[in-house]
């Protein structure tokens, strides 16, 4: 099938230079956006037929629209970093392309092809590349790609019309601690996702089934949930927003198996990448809040990170619930912090990209 030609069209009224500069200078997650966004059109009976850039504002939408009564929408998150050179570049962003099809096919909406997702972000850069901030203090130019159902019909069946949209906002550290070990409340009255469910794919849905445990944890001073299995809430899955991974004493690791209920994490696939490279186990397995607390308590854990593209690389200090808390560290572990530097390094370009994951947006 053929790709859709792009079409530019620049803001007459972008951000100026100095306003953006001082965004930039500290971002905040997600509080401002980019003078543009992009918008791809698919039709059922003519496949992806439009391709363009235009300035940011809000969507139109019709009351009926599909996506704001059954919830069909998918998401995806990558970042834009700038190296040293000024040269802006992207990290494994097939892999993003991969897994926003992946989540099209099981949330019945059409598959974006690798080109077009790749190119989407080549064009954002191309009229928005002075947003993305100076190589420092861990700060990026957040894409936030997303497809949603676009049809104007109540009737219950998979859209016949989808948008795919990208827009980007400057961000700093997704946690504003800075290093320090976070707090994580363990959800024992919600799950997030059950046997053939949805936890796979990156869907609004998900997300939403975690803010009432999300909300439970920042009151108890947490600041992102852990859920355990929908079935016999024994074995630990993911954060909210982020894979875990735990380091014990001896020097092997473990992390949850992927069996279907929680995201395929591009920045876990790495750092298992990461830790093997360095000749040390990895072990991605069932492991039960039992296994765990064990190991916290005779000290064979030694350290505890929550990962993701937003988190990057988070050590976690404490898990929490209305029963117990379960303290690892209040201080960041080695391994946790070398990995850390390592895969922050590629990113920025200051660490030699061994495993071809880079990818050039602009010059
Ligand atoms: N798990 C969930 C639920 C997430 O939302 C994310 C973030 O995207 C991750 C894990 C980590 O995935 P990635 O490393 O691809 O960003
Ligand atoms: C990401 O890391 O891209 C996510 O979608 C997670 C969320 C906490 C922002």
């Amino acid at each position: 099938m053929s790709l859709p030609q792009w079409k530019v069209t620049r803001s007459t009224n972008p951000t100026p230079d100095v306003e953006r500069e001082r965004i930039i200078e500290k971002p905040v997650f997600g509080a401002n956006l980019t003078d543009h966004q992009v918008v791809c059109v698919w039709e059922k009976e003519k496949g992806w037929v439009s391709a363009e850039v235009i300035p940011y504002g809000p969507i139109m939408m019709d009351p009926s629209s599909a996506v704001l009564h059954y919830g069909q929408e998918i998401f995806e998150g990558i970042k834009a970093y700038r190296h040293q050179d000024g040269s802006i570049w992207t990290f494994r962003p097939e892999e993003n392309a991969k897994r926003l099809q992946r989540s099209a096919h099981r949330m019945a909406l059409p598959e974006l092809p690798t080109e077009l997702f790749i190119e989407s972000l080549r064009q954002l850069i191309a009229v928005d590349g002075a947003w993305v901030p100076a190589p420092v203090d861990e700060k990026t130019l957040y894409f936030r790609p997303f497809e949603i159902a676009a049809e104007n019909f109540l009737g219950v069946r998979a859209a016949q019309r989808a948008e795919y949209r990208v827009i980007a906002s400057p961000v700093g550290p997704y946690f504003t601690g800075g290093l320090k070990p976070v707090s994580i409340w363990i959800a024992l009255d919600s799950a997030r996702a059950g046997k053939h469910g949805t936890g796979e794919a990156k869907t609004g849905g998900n997300y939403a089934a975690s803010l009432l445990a999300q909300g439970e944890g920042y009151e108890n001073g947490c600041s992102q949930v852990m859920f355990l299995d929908a079935e016999t809430a024994t074995y630990i899955e993911e954060l909210g927003g982020m894979n875990l991974f735990f380091v014990y004493r001896d020097g092997h690791v473990v992390t949850p198996s992927l069996d279907g209920t929680i995201l395929r994490g591009i920045t876990r696939d790495s750092v298992v990448t990461l830790i093997k490279d360095r000749g040390l186990k990895v072990e991605e397995r069932k492991i039960s809040l039992d296994e765990v607390r064990a190991g916290i308590q005779s000290g064979e854990i030694a350290e505890v990170f929550a990962c993701g593209t937003a988190a990057v690389i988070t050590p976690v200090g404490e898990f929490k619930s209305r029963e117990e808390t379960l303290s690892i560290s209040t201080e960041p572990g080695e391994l946790t912090t070398s990995l850390r530097e390592e895969l922050t390094g590629i990113q920025y370009g200051k660490v030699a990209d061994r495993h071809s994951w880079m990818v050039k947006l602009a010059d």
